[in-house]
């Protein structure tokens, strides 16, 4: 695999990531009940918490040979000015199990520490259905269950969300 380097997704990326999304149906169905939809990429760019500012989100993604093979959504300040929220890392079907997921979040790991000073943890959610593919992925990256569970619902698809939460490792040297 070419070097992955992670940058701000621009309106010239839509249709990859668009393609991305639809790569990987199960995903989609597993979180919605729904196989993706065709505004699927346009609504990842928009739809953010109700008052966090426009600013507060990021949707970057991880480009190998200017191919984009990976995606992650993060808020900044979510639930508190501490933390950054992960609402999705995922990665096109055809690069799944490469290792891509794992570079990927190292380097928005090394995004957020180095960009967002005032964060101090990552935070985010593992929907039940989609816990055999997600729960394993983000505990090898660091992340622990807080205990927290909140109902999760999309339409007709009823589920748990479960929080994990990792410390954001202190940049050296600043
Ligand atoms: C979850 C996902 C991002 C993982 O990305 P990936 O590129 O396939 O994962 P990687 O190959 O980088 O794996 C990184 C490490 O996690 C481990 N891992 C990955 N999935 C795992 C699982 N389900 N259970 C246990 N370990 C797992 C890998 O073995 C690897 O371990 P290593 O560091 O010892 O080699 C990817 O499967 C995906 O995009 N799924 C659909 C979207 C999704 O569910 N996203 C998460 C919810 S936000």
């Amino acid at each position: 695999m070419d070097e992955v380097v992670l940058r701000a997704i621009a309106p010239g990326d839509v249709d990859a990531l668009q393609e991305l999304v639809e790569s990987d149906p199960g995903y989609t169905e597993r979180i919605t009940g729904y196989p993706p939809g065709a505004s699927d990429a346009q609504s990842l760019l928009m739809m953010r918490p109700e008052g966090l500012p426009e600013e507060s989100k990021v949707v970057l993604g991880a480009f190998a040979a200017d191919r984009l093979v990976a995606v992650v959504d993060v808020l900044r300040g979510f639930p508190n000015d501490h933390t950054a929220f992960i609402g999705l890392l995922e990665v096109h079907a055809k690069y799944q199990g490469l290792g891509c997921g794992g570079t990927t979040y190292g380097l928005v790991e090394r995004y957020v520490g180095s960009t967002w000073r005032e964060i101090r943890t990552l935070r985010l959610a593992v929907v039940d259905t989609n816990a055999q593919v997600a729960t394993g992925f983000w505990e090898r990256q660091g992340f622990e269950p807080t205990g927290e569970e909140r109902p999760y619902r999309y339409d007709k698809l009823e589920s748990v969300a479960r929080l994990y939460e990792k410390p954001l490792p202190q940049e050296s040297g600043s």
